[in-house]
């Protein structure tokens, strides 16, 4: 729920803002971490889902590790204070000068995605004469049921080794003198409600693990990537993600070998529901059918409903007239710039400000500049 008080000091500031409750992204820190300990999960937080300075340092002092998906998070990780032996590296294009890079830094781990990604690592690492730690992410064909544009686990998906390939990697294996081979990484796509498919997950990352075992090769960690989806139905209600039936399904379903490390990659489930786009209404203006609510952000601030029809909660802060139906669209020039189709607010009118809910996650990241748009400062209220 957004304060009156953080309304007050909405008031006073140019529109568009993205606003981070900061108590409620330490209380999902604690829900997470102290459950995490409970279940000895390791967790890593997604550094794309939010690369945001201020909320970094809260993942860094709850002693969260960090995963990377390109060398500037890498860099970025870094310098914000995470230990290097907790930044993971993934990504299916990771460039020489970014492998380079994570090398120099001695970071922990480069979950890898190819075979070719792997000979080039290996070739890198004996330049640096150093001997680099691969996961090896392979694509368990399981199906998230969440959004096709952010699936990522079907053979059809660019990501990940296919089991196919398998047996030439275990046989090439002994080439790579400058990798060691310590985990198996698993991501299969975000936004996942159906928590039964985290239970297929943990079904086929077992039977993989015993083909490695049955191989000779035993693996010290497994890496289940993030996933775990937030409620943007209900943000006030459900303002903290269920981490403790997640972590209970992994616990039950996964073979975890003698002193196996097991880590999380989780991004939007600790800071999607801390954000929200803030934004005055511009115009209220009549169309035929419809009323427009025409607002100051746009598809430049808050990507994910053009991309993806997501569906963001929207609150007038500000009336509480009788209720009435608007679209509430954005400025740019596209006609996909709508955050909401005949959306119930109280009487809107212009000036009247505007919250866009359950935008802490790949919301202010995916920001563009397209139409030359100016951006604000976020601001942090506790
Ligand atoms: N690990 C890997 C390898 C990933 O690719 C991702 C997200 C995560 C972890 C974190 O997943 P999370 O816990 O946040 O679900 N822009 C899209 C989401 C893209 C997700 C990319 N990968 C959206 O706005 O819905």
């Amino acid at each position: 729920m957004i304060s009156n008080s953080a309304v007050e000091l909405f008031q006073q500031r140019e529109t568009p803002f993205y606003h981070y409750d900061l108590t409620l992204l330490k209380g999902t820190i604690d829900s997470v971490k102290s459950l995490a300990k409970q279940f000895d999960f390791d967790i890593h937080y997604a550094v794309k889902a939010n690369s945001n300075e201020r909320i970094l340092q809260e993942l860094r002092d709850a002693g969260f590790g960090a995963d990377c998906v390109s060398g500037n998070e890498v860099k970025l990780a870094a310098e914000m204070g995470f230990p290097v032996d907790s930044i993971l590296f993934a990504g299916v294009g990771k460039t020489d000068k970014e492998i380079n890079l994570a090398l120099e830094l001695n970071i922990k781990a480069f979950n890898c995605e190819s075979i070719q990604e792997v000979e080039v690592l290996n070739q890198l690492a004996l330049a640096q004469d150093k001997v680099a730690e691969i996961a090896l992410r392979i694509n368990p064909n399981v199906d998230a049921k969440t959004h096709k544009y952010i699936t990522t686990g079907l053979d059809e998906n660019k990501f990940g080794i296919n089991q196919i390939d398998l047996p030439e990697f275990i046989l090439r294996l002994p080439e790579f003198s400058n990798v060691k081979l310590t985990g198996l990484h698993f991501h299969i796509g975000s936004q996942i409600t159906d928590m039964k498919v985290f239970k297929g997950l943990c079904l086929r990352v077992n039977e993989i693990q015993n083909w490695f075992a049955d191989n000779g090769v035993q693996i010290e960690h497994l890496n289940l990537g993030g996933g775990l989806g937030i409620d943007y139905n209900s943000p006030d209600k459900n303002s903290i993600p269920d981490f403790k039936t997640y972590f209970t399904i992994f616990s039950e379903f996964l073979e975890r070998k003698a002193n196996q490390k097991v880590h999380f990659e989780l991004g939007r489930s600790i800071v999607g529901q801390c954000g929200s786009l803030i934004s005055r209404v511009v115009f209220i203006k009549k169309g035929l059918n419809t009323s427009f609510a025409i607002v100051d952000a746009g598809m430049t601030e808050l990507m994910r409903p053009a991309l993806y029809q997501s569906y963001h909660q929207i609150d007038n802060l500000t009336s509480s007239g009788e209720e009435a139906v608007y679209d509430v669209v954005g400025p740019i020039c596209e006609s996909t710039d709508c955050f909401g189709k005949a959306v119930k607010l109280p009487e809107t009118k212009r000036g009247d400000l505007i919250a866009l809910r359950s935008a802490g996650a790949y919301g202010e990241v995916m920001t563009s500049r397209y139409n030359l748009r100016d951006q604000n400062e976020p601001l942090y209220t506790n």
